[in-house]
């Protein structure tokens, strides 16, 4: 059984064919290749665009979406997750996605079903659908030839799935990896880091990927204003001038703190093409382990 909870889980040969299915994808017709199959989604966090990225991702295949509704669930009245998911099972679904605020559930949940596990977001720890469709929309750009571009990730690191994810996938497809975010957003690791996002640093990179301050992650609030980390770390037209470089954002977008309302509007921004990606990134994904079992 093929689950999707890290990007780990898929090789370079497997992502590539991916890669190939969703350029297909991209033209957005409706196919049949899910038809018959129903795909559960159970989200016990807020999501807008992901939730809606592989719902609609399933319904462009045909597959029936079943989605369960946490707040109502009985999960909210005492139900262990192991029991929900248990329920779950029962009904026989072709595929699960999860998302949840701790760290390991989709991979305990992976344990407990007979179908599928896809994962939606876990915590701090990983959102591999995110960093697929982020290096499909790198790939894209530079028609293939990623080997040795440079990016720059900005923001909340240590609190992000996203960083987490891409940092694992685009290191292996030979990316070099730059983080800039303040000491306490900055994880331990070996990869260069700076403190602060300078012209010099956004010279030398080809794509800078901005993160969203995890203000839900934090325990207490570390900046003075969401204003002073923006003088440091919001990307403006002043710190990209002209340069040849693509932006990328996850979302959802603190607008004028991560990157300013003129570089969204840039056309070097792709960050609403990523959400177009993220789509076809997840029919693939998700015809990939329903039917390649
Ligand atoms: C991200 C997430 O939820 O992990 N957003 C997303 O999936 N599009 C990033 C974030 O919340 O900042």
């Amino acid at each position: 059984m093929k689950h999707l909870i890290t990007t780990k889980d898929f090789s370079k040969e497997e992502i590539l064919a991916l890669f190939k299915d969703a350029k297909e994808f991209l033209d957005e017709k409706p196919r049949e290749l899910l038809k018959g199959k129903s795909i559960t989604t159970i989200f016990f966090e807020n999501s807008t665009r992901t939730l809606s990225s592989f719902e609609t991702a399933a319904k462009r295949l045909n597959a029936k979406v079943l989605r369960l509704d946490v707040s109502r669930s009985s999960s909210s009245k005492g139900e262990t997750l192991f029991d929900t998911a248990a329920n779950l099972d029962a009904m026989n679904p072709s595929a699960i996605v999860v998302r949840h605020q701790h760290s390991g559930v989709p991979l305990s949940l992976a344990k407990h079903v007979h179908c599928p596990v896809l994962n939606g977001g876990d915590g701090k720890h990983a959102h591999p659908t995110q960093a697929l469709l982020d290096l499909f929309t790198i790939y894209e750009h530079f028609k293939g030839d990623v080997r040795g571009k440079k990016v720059i990730i900005v923001g909340d690191i240590k609190n992000s799935r996203v960083a987490n994810s891409n940092i694992e996938l685009l290191t292996r497809f030979g990316l070099e990896i730059i983080l800039v975010a303040p000491p306490h957003f900055m994880p331990k690791t070996s990869l260069k880091q700076f403190y602060k996002l300078d012209k010099n640093l956004i010279k030398q990179s080809d794509v800078i990927m901005s993160l969203r301050t995890q203000t839900e992650r934090h325990q207490k609030q570390i900046y003075g204003s969401l204003k002073d980390y923006a003088n440091d770390f919001c990307i403006t037209k002043d710190l990209i001038e002209d340069q040849k470089l693509i932006i990328l954002h996850p979302g959802p977008v603190h607008r004028n703190v991560d990157i300013s309302d003129e570089v969204l509007a840039d056309e070097r921004s792709l960050v609403l093409k990523q959400v177009k990606h993220g789509v076809a990134i997840r029919m693939a994904a998700l015809k990939k382990v329903i039917l390649e079992q």
